[in-house]
């Protein structure tokens, strides 16, 4: 019933939505859960913790693949009683009574496309459905899915199911983390990853399966992957092609794999009721903590879990300080809420929280990212709260300039976010915007990744696999023409291309490294300056995104001072990082020393291992680890070299502009050169927020621009009206 969006529209009977705006506005008469909790059973806090520990247990060892093998010493950590409780479970999945028709229909087709609700078991059955029918005999399953988080716990979760330890039969592979073994049958992986695969295997010929899962989410990798997946399965017909979406679009993903059937899943669906709010919010975070709490104290602790979804980490914490804060201010007597975030860089350790089941008289709130719409089932949830907001990658393909920025949702997002409520019965989904902006407002499906990103990386990728004509290239949803120029100008600029598109050598040694081609032409770059060491610290750092400084709330004054320690002499941003990372290798990666700095050890270590996997790369592309100790001009060169094209100039106002495709931007507050602001910067990214933010600046010298891009930037591009050097009057202001 509810998969049609104009259906939930008329089954929502706005039964209680004038109660729960009441509760809104504080009049709500509240009730307290029961004060004596009971204790969980026995029986199923065994079972369960069981699982956990054993979850945590493989995903730790997971990495030392070449230990003893696994199945009787798992057999030994898992209670056996688990093990079989385990395998009923799969048994009540609704995948599993269609699993011989399905099994079937694989036999007698070579490209199946697969639609079944999220959680009826695609991700995790189908594959282990292969395997016992045979199919890893020929060659290993590979399943992609488009986020690294979901990759991770679906293979620790078939492992567990089967019995085996992760890394061994079931293994993951997602970038920089290499979870998989020789004897590895089921692989699990990003879309990403398996489209580096392709680079060095183009038939995929160790694979008797690819299923490219999620397919419905359209990323820009699952796009590409489409169409050489759809290629190779010309040639190879033996290698069987799984298309799974949850709902979605399924007709498209047939016609455009030549009309391939479509296997439908029949999913069990409760009725979810849809509120909306009379008024938009001012201030959503506030609405969906205010929310949740409502809710929380109003009824019963056993009903069900909330889930509210959130646009990214920052936000996340946020709202859980806010939750904390307010729950202390409710007094004892309410039931225990449990608070468990879930996003794209939560650590590992942490991830498997979410999927324990609620200790009973106690209520569970996810808060979680665009991951929980359709890659993760948590079990359990019967609220959802829905601010209609996701965080989006925008390309503008005239500038050239990409930027992530929070917009709303698509009308498929938020039908898919209210569904997440009805899995086990009756859910009910708060949407923190009106009817109006629902039907008005909301456009009908999210736009695909390919048609709003940039498409360098991409484009270098089908290089160096040798396809040529891109134009031609057999997409989906083709990408606009104005983009694919783009992608090709800017690899051209970065010398990856020469005039006539072909792969230059500069830009194959690019294509080895999983990075973005400016990073990676900053690497490649660091040979000539002599400073890969110092380089690849940085790519390293910068690759594990914003998540170094640490800065509790209570000791803002403290973290900030330390974190200026690194900024002495106003080196920049990306040096100050090569500082924090050189800083703690020296004191030998110690622990003790992150607290000290207000240092995430985390993101350090994961820093480490990036590192340690470019440094691997570096041998690869024949490029010698050399330092040049604190000639920060050479490093500033090498960075200028991959991020030239991110050049802007400051302003009499205090704001900068783009030096090639004018646009005004501003250095972010968290920068070290924020107070600074020097006349020329190179900039990592563009942030949109309030304005649009460079992150991850530093200071150049103009004529550098035209030194080492001269294809790129003239003289008068970079001529300094204001310069000393220049007699007055010449210089023409850009
Ligand atoms: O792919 P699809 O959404 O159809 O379902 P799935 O990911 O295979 O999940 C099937 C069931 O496995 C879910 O209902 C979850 O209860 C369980 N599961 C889990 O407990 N832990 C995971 N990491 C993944 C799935
Ligand atoms: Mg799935």
């Amino acid at each position: 019933r509810y998969r049609d969006p104009d259906a939930a529209e008329k089954m929502n009977p706005f039964a209680e939505q004038e109660a729960w705006e009441e509760h809104q506005i504080g009049k709500a008469n509240l009730k307290f859960g029961s004060k004596d909790r009971k204790s969980r059973s026995d029986d199923y806090q065994f079972v369960f913790e069981d699982q956990i520990e054993f979850i945590k247990a493989a995903v730790m060892d997971g990495v030392n693949v070449d230990q003893e093998p696994s199945i009787d010493s798992i057999e030994k950590t898992m209670a056996k009683s688990a093990f079989e409780k385990l395998q009923e479970d799969r048994k009540t999945l609704p995948m599993y009574p269609y699993r011989d028709d399905l099994l079937q229909a694989i036999n007698d087709h070579q490209v199946l496309v697969i639609v079944g609700e999220t959680g009826s078991g695609k991700t995790t059955q189908i594959p282990q459905y292969l395997h016992e029918a045979g199919y890893t005999k020929r060659g290993k399953i590979g399943c992609t899915q488009p986020r690294r988080v979901a990759a991770m716990s679906v293979a620790a979760r078939v492992s567990q199911e089967m019995g085996v330890k992760l890394g061994h039969e079931v293994g993951y592979s997602i970038r920089f983390e290499d979870c998989t073994s020789e004897k590895t049958i089921l692989k699990y992986m990003t879309d990403g990853m398996l489209l580096r695969e392709f680079l060095g295997e183009p038939d995929l010929a160790s694979y008797s399966v690819i299923m490219v899962d999620e397919a419905h989410e359209r990323t820009l990798s699952t796009d590409i992957l489409f169409g050489l997946v759809k290629d190779i399965s010309r040639f190879r017909p033996d290698l069987k092609l799984l298309i799974s979406s949850a709902t979605l679009d399924a007709e498209k993903f047939s016609d455009y794999f030549d009309c391939a059937p479509i296997f439908k899943i029949p999913g069990r669906r409760f009725p979810v009721e849809i509120h909306y709010t009379k008024a938009p919010e001012a201030d959503y975070l506030d609405a969906a903590v205010v929310t949740a709490l409502q809710i929380h104290v109003t009824q019963p602790p056993g009903d069900g879990d909330i889930l509210i979804f959130l646009t990214g980490q920052e936000e996340i914490e946020t709202a859980e300080e806010i939750i904390k804060h307010r729950i202390k201010g409710l007094g004892t007597k309410i039931a225990e809420l449990i608070i468990c975030p879930i996003y794209a860089n939560l650590p590992t350790e942490l991830q498997a929280k979410i999927f324990e089941p609620t200790p009973e008289g106690a209520r569970k709130v996810v808060l979680a990212t665009n991951i929980a719409e359709t890659s993760l089932t948590i079990d359990g949830i019967k609220y959802v709260i829905d601010p209609g907001f996701s965080k989006m990658k925008s390309y503008n393909p005239r500038t050239g300039m990409e930027s992530l920025l929070v917009a709303p949702i698509s009308k498929a997002s938020a039908n898919q976010r209210a569904g997440r409520s009805g899995r086990t019965g009756p859910g009910k989904c708060f949407r923190l915007y009106t009817a109006y902006n629902y039907m008005n407002d909301l456009e009908d499906n999210t736009v695909p990744e390919i048609q709003r990103t940039n498409l360098a990386n991409v484009v270098l990728s089908l290089k160096s696999l040798g396809i040529h004509d891109l134009l031609n290239f057999d997409f989906m949803d083709p990408p606009p023409a104005e983009a694919l120029l783009k992608a090709l100008e800017l690899l051209f600029a970065l010398s990856a291309l020469n005039k006539l598109g072909e792969l230059t050598k500069v830009g194959r040694r690019m294509a080895e490294f999983p990075l973005d081609p400016m990073l990676s032409k900053m690497i490649v770059a660091s040979d000539k300056y002599k400073c890969s060491d110092e380089i690849i610290s940085i790519a390293a750092m910068l690759s594990v995104g914003n998540s170094i400084f640490y800065r509790p709330k209570d000791k803002q004054v403290h973290a900030d001072n330390a974190r200026m320690n690194f900024h002495v002499g106003n080196v920049g941003d990306h040096i100050a990082l090569l500082k924090v990372y050189s800083s703690w290798r020296e004191t030998d990666f110690s622990t003790q020393w992150c607290y000290e700095n207000y240092i995430q050890v985390r993101s350090m270590k994961r820093a480490r291992d990036i590192r340690d996997q470019l440094e691997g790369l570096l041998e690869r592309v024949e490029i010698e680890l050399t330092s040049n100790d604190n000639d920060y001009e050479a490093i500033k060169k090498a960075i200028t070299s991959g991020f030239f094209p991110h050049s802007a100039k400051l302003q009499k106002n205090g704001s900068y502009r783009t030096i090639k495709h004018p646009q005004t931007v501003n250095v972010h507050p968290s920068s070290g050169l924020a107070q600074v602001l020097p006349r020329w910067v190179v900039y990592h990214e563009l942030v949109l927020t309030t304005k649009e933010y460079m992150r991850q600046v530093t200071e150049l010298k103009p004529d550098w621009l035209v030194e080492i891009a001269p294809h790129y930037y003239q003289l008068k591009d970079v001529e300094d009206s204001s310069s000393k050097k220049m007699p007055r009057g010449t210089g023409r202001a850009s």
